[in-house]
């Protein structure tokens, strides 16, 4: 408790700080305050009865927000490596009724996604754990993208400073050049970026 007032406070004599003062820092200790999904969802303008990929689906996070926003007709996969997870996902989609739910238990080098079918890829803070092959990961993930379907990627700033540096661990980011040049070797073309999450970066790519 006492930490959590400290941090508080510490954010609030920040307030000045340019980059700082858009965040609600009495949430900030919590994930929507810097995760802002609401705002994540919105930009990634999907539409009812699209087929979105939640790759590193964890907790399902991300997954069931869109899942509201693919509606009953569209379909989200929620994918990833590990069992555990995944049996967890396959009891919450249960739970929630939540339908349009896929879960799929991938394989490292492969998301095991039907071909052809996806408007959306959507990553977060999962892009730093396709490690090794990471360019031929991407790369072999555009056939199962439509001609016109997309990949959004949200990963932590490998360059935080001040009270936001309390957010990273070591290893758990992607420098923004590094995404952008190995997005662009795999064959993307960057689309669009935005600047609204304090800790991540928020990056859209297309296949052409
Ligand atoms: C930090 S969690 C992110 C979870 C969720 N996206 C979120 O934002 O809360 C990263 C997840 O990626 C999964 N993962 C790691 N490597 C993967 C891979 N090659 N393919 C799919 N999922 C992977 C892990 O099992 C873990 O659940």
């Amino acid at each position: 408790m006492k930490k959590t007032v400290l941090f508080i406070a510490l954010l609030t004599c920040l307030t000045g700080c340019s980059g700082l003062s858009k965040l609600d820092f009495w949430t900030l200790y919590d994930r929507a305050g810097w995760q802002l999904p609401e705002q994540v969802i919105e930009s990634l303008n999907i539409n009812l009865g699209d087929h979105v990929a939640d790759i590193g689906a964890g907790g399902g996070y991300f997954t069931f927000l869109l899942a509201e926003a693919v509606g009953p007709t569209g379909r989200v996969y929620a994918v990833d490596v590990d069992m555990d997870i995944t049996e967890e996902l396959e009891y919450l989609v249960s739970e929630n009724g939540a339908f349009n739910v896929v879960v799929i238990l991938a394989e490292l080098e492969d998301p095991l996604l039907p071909d052809g079918t996806i408007d959306l890829v959507f990553l977060c803070n999962t892009y730093h754990h396709i490690i090794g092959r990471r360019v031929d990961y991407f790369s072999n993930l555009r056939t199962d993208l439509k001609s016109e379907g997309r990949v959004a990627i949200v990963d932590m700033k490998d360059d935080l400073t001040g009270i936001l540096s309390l957010f990273a661990t070591e290893g758990h980011w992607t420098p923004r050049q590094l995404l952008l040049t190995e997005m662009e070797q795999a064959g993307y073309r960057h689309q669009s970026g935005f600047d609204f999450l304090p800790i991540q970066n928020f990056e859209i790519f297309s296949v052409n």
